[in-house]
């Protein structure tokens, strides 16, 4: 089949490095695949998105970008980067009140230019944030823009390529580490990322039937937004579309495990606690409280509970989180 045309920008530094991580209680090989080094605006899992919905957005002639996040959202901050580094305006719809002092991801943010439209709502109210930033799409249109707006997380098939592409980048890597991977665990929320992953295993799946994959393993962080597995296949399958293939994702092929989310989105948790001193004792990983340490706590249980064979290769891709951790209210 025809390989559709998708045009992509370069903002992220890639490959990102697959470093070892030692040994596991089980005995299982850790390996960390370091997407908090993608560079774009200090780094993390969306500027792989973001290649690929800024390609969409010049495609379109985009004066703008407009996204929507959590008041502490990295997706946002890195959609400003990108917006600094295409010269083009950007505008983030958060969650919260607008603080006294700028922090953190807004800190960030509000330095690469953009403009912050605090709407005073929860940050697990995704429905009513979705809204503002439709509502602000709207008026931006009326006043002559030709925004480019982006939903949550970033999670759409075209953001998801990002992720269908990074999946190549590990199994490569791999081969060249010469090492097969068991599985890939890494932090979900909005689901792109995952969806993106599950893309790339299925179409490596379809060209190599005998090639052995790895499982993937989403570590599910926010409730706010309800992701199914039939809800990452349909997104997996959309992705798989714009990427011309005939191979299909099924709910089957899509773990996400919600148990080590706490009783909500961005609230603490021990165990998450705990892995964030593991990581950074073991390996300088920095671990942020609100996605990667979660999604590592839930590595650290799934192995802790016998499901990784002794010498078997377990790959946690961080996905970033940094600036979050200098926010002091
Ligand atoms: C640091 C970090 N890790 C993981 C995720 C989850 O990625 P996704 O929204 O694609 O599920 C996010 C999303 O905001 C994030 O900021």
């Amino acid at each position: 089949m025809a390989q559709p045309k998708i045009n992509r920008v370069t903002l992220a530094t890639l490959p990102t490095p697959l470093e070892s991580g030692g040994k596991l209680q089980s005995g299982a090989n850790l390996w960390v695949k370091r997407d908090d080094l993608t560079g774009l605006g200090v780094g993390g899992n969306k500027a792989r998105k973001l290649e690929f919905l800024c390609g969409e957005a010049l495609d379109n002639d985009a004066t703008c970008l407009v996204t929507v996040g959590a008041a502490q959202s990295n997706h946002c901050r890195m959609t400003a980067a990108a917006g600094a580094r295409l010269n083009l305006a950007t505008h983030l719809v958060l969650s919260g009140a607008k603080p006294k002092r700028l922090e953190g991801n807004q800190m960030l943010a509000a330095m690469f230019g953009a403009q912050l439209h605090h709407t005073g709502f929860e940050a697990n109210d995704w429905k009513n944030l979705e809204t503002a930033r439709a509502e602000l799409t709207k008026d931006l249109i009326r006043d002559g823009q030709r925004p480019h707006s982006i939903p949550i997380g970033g999670s759409t098939a075209v953001g998801a390529i990002g992720y269908a592409v990074a999946f190549d980048e590990i199994i490569a890597q791999c081969e060249t580490q010469k090492f097969v991977a068991d599985a890939i665990v890494f932090t979900t929320s909005s689901g792109g990322t995952h969806a993106g992953l599950i893309a790339g295993l299925v179409r490596a799946r379809a060209k190599d039937p005998q090639k052995v994959l790895p499982k993937v393993i989403g570590i599910g962080v926010a409730k706010g937004f309800a992701l199914s597995a039939e809800s990452v296949a349909e997104l997996a399958n959309e992705t798989l579309a714009l990427l011309g293939e005939t191979a299909r994702a099924t709910p089957n092929d899509v773990i996400i495990d919600p148990s080590y989310m706490g009783s909500d989105y961005a609230v603490p948790t021990q165990a998450a606690t705990e892995a964030t001193t593991w990581a950074a004792h073991r390996g300088a990983w920095v671990l942020d409280p609100v996605y990667s340490a979660k999604g590592f706590s839930g590595l650290l249980g799934h192995d802790a509970q016998g499901e990784f064979a002794a010498d078997s290769n377990i790959i946690f891709i961080h996905t970033g989180g940094l600036p979050s951790l200098f926010v002091t209210h």
